[in-house]
């Protein structure tokens, strides 16, 4: 899907990169920011498809048609991570990149916006600040990985990273050097009460199931939110209302956009508001249905 040019002059070109792509929001997100804010550019998917070619071909290749910047998804985070010739603190934190900057001395920047994008939506859309807040995070893969420095920015008064493997867990919250405490566990010792934010950071929504987490954790006022979003409530949103209907619940639907949003500043420097390209993607993806 490609996205048409908004006023005269050639358009500046981006893309998205991964396998597979055909399902990507990114070129409908980035048409409508681009759309909100008047910039004149082009955004397509792109699929790289690792029998025919590298990642590092591909994106050679992309460069070299003279491309400003790129997105990169599933599967290619951490070789873009390896790719990049400079990277931003957060990209090195998370271990992982999700968009490039092909700058003008032929260099590429690598950074990751997927924290960022989570912090945005839960700050400014659910209208809930980190700050002082008790953080459950559930699950310590890729996903989590991406987001735990920008989060840590917020200063947040604990953080615990619960995973269905423990060690995994460990190991992450020891990476991040903080004032904020880290701990970590599997599922069985969570702490036994109530937190403020509740990410589910885990696949398991993949397959429609659930962590095996006691509801206990979700309070009267938590703000439950899932990495994952579809047509309907995720699995995990619906087991929080069931347990505690007060609970407010948001899925990563803004999380995408917040970090496409991110990417976007990065490269145009301009913010694009995020509410109204949620509403509209949402709406398009509940039609689709
Ligand atoms: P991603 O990039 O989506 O984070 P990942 O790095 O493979 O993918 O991580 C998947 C996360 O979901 C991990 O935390 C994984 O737990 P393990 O570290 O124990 O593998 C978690 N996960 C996957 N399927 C799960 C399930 N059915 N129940 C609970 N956790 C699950």
């Amino acid at each position: 899907m490609s996205v048409s040019a908004i006023s005269g002059g050639a358009p500046d070109r981006y893309a998205v990169v991964g396998d597979p792509i055909s399902h990507s929001k990114s070129p409908l997100i980035h048409r409508l920011f681009a759309e909100q804010t008047g910039q004149n550019l082009v955004y397509e998917a792109i699929r790289i498809d690792s029998e025919e070619t590298t990642f590092q071909a591909q994106i050679a290749r992309l460069k070299a048609q003279g491309l400003k910047g790129l997105n990169i998804t599933v599967p290619y985070k951490l070789d873009a991570f390896e790719t990049a010739n400079a990277l931003s603190p957060r990209a090195q934190l998370a271990q992982a990149v999700n968009t490039y900057v092909f700058r003008e001395d032929g260099s590429i920047f690598g950074d990751n916006t997927d924290g960022a994008g989570l912090v945005m939506d839960i700050e400014q859309n659910g209208m809930r600040l980190f700050k002082d807040q008790r953080v459950l995070i559930l699950g310590a893969g890729g996903a989590v990985q991406g987001i735990l420095k920008p989060l840590l920015d917020k200063q947040p008064s604990l953080i615990h990273i619960a995973n269905r493997t423990a060690q995994r867990a460990k190991v992450l919250g020891e990476r991040f050097d903080t004032h904020v405490p880290i701990s970590a566990s599997g599922w069985d010792d969570i702490p036994a009460e109530a937190f403020d934010i509740i990410i589910n950071g885990t696949s398991a929504s993949l397959d429609g199931k659930l962590p095996p987490v006691t509801h206990t954790v979700i309070g009267a006022h938590s703000l439950v939110y899932d990495m994952m979003y579809g047509a309907q409530p995720t699995v995990f949103l619906n087991w929080a209302q069931q347990h505690q209907p007060t609970c407010q619940r948001m899925d990563g639907l803004g999380m995408l956009v917040g970090q496409a949003a991110e990417a976007f500043y990065l490269w145009r420097g301009i913010y694009p508001k995020t509410k109204p390209v949620i509403e509209e993607v949402r709406r398009l993806i509940q039609q689709a249905c």
